[in-house]
């Protein structure tokens, strides 16, 4: 799914809260032309029956945003809390009644020609409403792409770096011009690492595999929270070590996991059937265990999720800019 962003949503945009069609950078900006950002992708789900809206494990996403913001130089100067009270008082200020998807997107925004770091930084906040980003409930067909993952040592993987997506970009359209639904990118050493904007999973012989952090992946929010559920929830420990492609095609089960995709099952990788082509049993559980966290379904799991209608503050302002951030 693409979320086409309504000019009039109120955005956090260098201190203030904005209408969109405000917020703008200039065409020299660095970070257009030398990719020189770092973002997050969260989560925000509706749930009806509580009618709340829980943002999912933001503490966790700013807390990487902010990490990652280090490896180019970048200073973010709000705590992952203050940042969290920001997003919160963004979805109220846009009333916003459904799933969202929330942008943080820090950037080296000097306005001028070379490639060197200068200490110019901006940064900014959006959510958009946002549905089930890949239809995948009846499992998706994935493709190996002719493209290898960036190495560590090339551009970071796990730093969620702007410039580093032109390879998921790459691989993602091959994938779709190709019919599949999703990549799967090896790395350099011939190892699987992880789908364009997801990480991967595999059951083989009752165990659950996962390629380490160290082999170029984003360590995902979800793939921890899946480890978690797993283990918890099923008693399946998870092992991260080298995956070989080979293994893709004669494993029992596999899925894909990230915050835009949630829980996709593969059931044929580069076409032939995964098992016996059926979604897998504990695919099956862990997409709705998933899902049932993030609803506000299960109370072990509400630790991972800010409800933002009822966490305190009342919205006294519903007008767009304010010029302080009016942090709680
Ligand atoms: C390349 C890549 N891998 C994995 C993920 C999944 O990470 P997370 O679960 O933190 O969203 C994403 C999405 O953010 C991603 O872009």
């Amino acid at each position: 799914m693409k979320a086409d962003a309504d000019p009039n949503l109120i955005v956090y945009f260098g201190g203030e809260y904005v209408p969109m069609r405000e917020a703008r950078v200039g065409i020299l900006t660095h970070a257009l032309h030398y990719g020189t950002g770092v973002f997050e992708g969260i989560r925000a789900y509706w749930s009806e029956a509580a009618r709340e809206l829980y943002a999912l494990r933001p503490i966790e996403h700013f807390q990487r945003w902010k990490q990652n913001c280090r490896i180019l130089h970048i200073d973010v100067l709000f705590t992952p809390e203050e940042l969290c009270s920001i997003t919160v008082e963004l979805a109220r200020r846009n009333a916003f009644h459904g799933d969202l998807y929330i942008r943080p997107l820090a950037y080296k925004s000097a306005e001028r020609i070379g490639v060197s770091f200068d200490e110019q930084d901006n940064f900014f906040i959006a959510a958009v409403p946002y549905g089930e980003y890949l239809h995948s409930e009846n499992g998706l067909h994935a493709g190996v792409s002719s493209w290898r993952r960036i190495e560590d040592n090339a551009i970071p993987p796990r730093g969620k770096i702007c410039g580093a997506y032109a390879n998921s970009a790459l691989a993602s359209d091959e994938a779709r011009r190709s019919g599949f639904d999703e990549a799967i990118l090896l790395n350099e050493s011939g190892h699987v690492t992880e789908g364009a904007t997801c990480n991967l999973f595999m059951l083989r012989k009752g165990r659950l595999i996962t390629p380490a952090v160290t082999d170029n992946i984003l360590e995902g929010i979800t793939r921890d929270s899946i480890m978690e559920l797993a283990a918890h929830e099923l008693g399946l420990e998870t092992v991260a070590r080298p995956i070989a492609r080979s293994e893709l095609y004669v494993c029992d089960e596999l899925f894909l996991t990230g915050t835009a995709v949630g829980v996709a099952p593969v059931v044929r990788v580069d076409h032939r059937p995964v098992a016996n082509g059926a979604v897998g049993d504990v695919t099956r559980r862990l997409r709705q265990l998933y899902f049932d966290a993030t609803h506000g379904n299960l109370p072990a799991y509400r630790k991972w999720l800010l409800p933002v209608y009822a966490s305190g503050r009342p919205v006294e302002q519903n007008t767009a800019r304010v010029a302080e951030t009016s942090l709680a």
